[in-house]
């Protein structure tokens, strides 16, 4: 059985005060909910911050990247034992924004999870294809191409530490969620794909949905099979969307 996971993606948003609000407002809404893991990852500057505000709560705190290179001149980089010394448990690697604004490669994006993996923090390694890509039938192609790069650095034995996010990138802050159908779809074809290369512990790793996911859309997404739980982006700015859709996937998900 998988443990649910629902990460709320910050982005580029937020105060020292919003922080303080967003994670007292998330920690108090979360002592009910012990079955699902929840993970903030606010940005880089706030992260001392929330991390005081999740000291003794459940609620975990990851960051938006990690750098490829452990220290050295990479100007703008933040390593994953800095991440881990402020507390961090995971990262999330590969963002579509990051590949298509900031130019990351499905090479660069591997290195940065396995840096992630060698200071035990747990990366979630964002897929998912554009909307030209899915009207050319595409999908399947290009997740694949996206998982064979990490796949081919990650050691075999680590992979059951990582969290696989498919975000289609046509659903990513438009409000056009993916249907359950076709979410469900594609987390199965990156299953059955983990399972032809690492066998069964294919079915250790979760595989969460992230696209305009909001508290009406959750539940049924998190109901199917292969759908482990989210990463939010929108909606993980206001505590109580954050909450419900962390309810769903407590009563749905895993
Ligand atoms: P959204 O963002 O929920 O606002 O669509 C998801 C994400 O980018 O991770």
């Amino acid at each position: 059985m998988r443990q649910a996971l629902v990460a709320g993606n910050w982005k580029m948003h937020g105060s020292r005060a919003m922080a303080r609000a967003l994670a007292q407002g998330v920690v108090s809404g979360a002592t009910e909910l012990d079955s699902v893991e929840i993970v903030l990852l606010p940005p880089f500057v706030l992260i001392p911050q929330v991390a005081g505000e999740l000291a003794d709560s459940a609620v975990v705190l990851g960051a938006q990247n990690v750098a490829a290179a452990a220290e050295g001149a990479y100007t703008g980089e933040v390593s994953a034992a800095m991440l881990r010394e402020f507390g961090c448990r995971y990262a999330l690697v590969g963002h579509s924004e990051r590949r298509q604004l900031f130019g990351e490669t499905d090479d660069l994006i591997a290195r940065r999870a396995a840096a992630a993996l060698r200071e035990d923090l747990r990366p979630v390694i964002c897929v998912g294809e554009t909307q030209r890509e899915r009207e050319a039938g595409e999908t399947e192609a290009v997740i694949r191409r996206q998982l064979d790069e990490v796949l081919k650095v990650l050691p075999r034995e680590s992979v059951g530490q990582v969290v696989l996010a498919y975000e289609p990138v046509w659903a990513i802050g438009t409000g056009r969620t993916a249907s359950p159908e076709q979410a469900q779809a594609v987390h199965a074809t990156i299953r059955a794909h983990l399972r032809t290369a690492c066998g069964a512990l294919a079915d250790r790793v979760r595989i969460v949905y992230g696209g305009s996911v909001k508290p009406d859309k959750a539940a049924e997404l998190f109901a199917m099979a292969d759908v482990d739980g989210g990463l939010i982006g929108g909606a993980s700015l206001r505590a109580d969307d954050f909450l419900a859709i962390c309810q769903c996937a407590a009563r749905g998900g895993g």
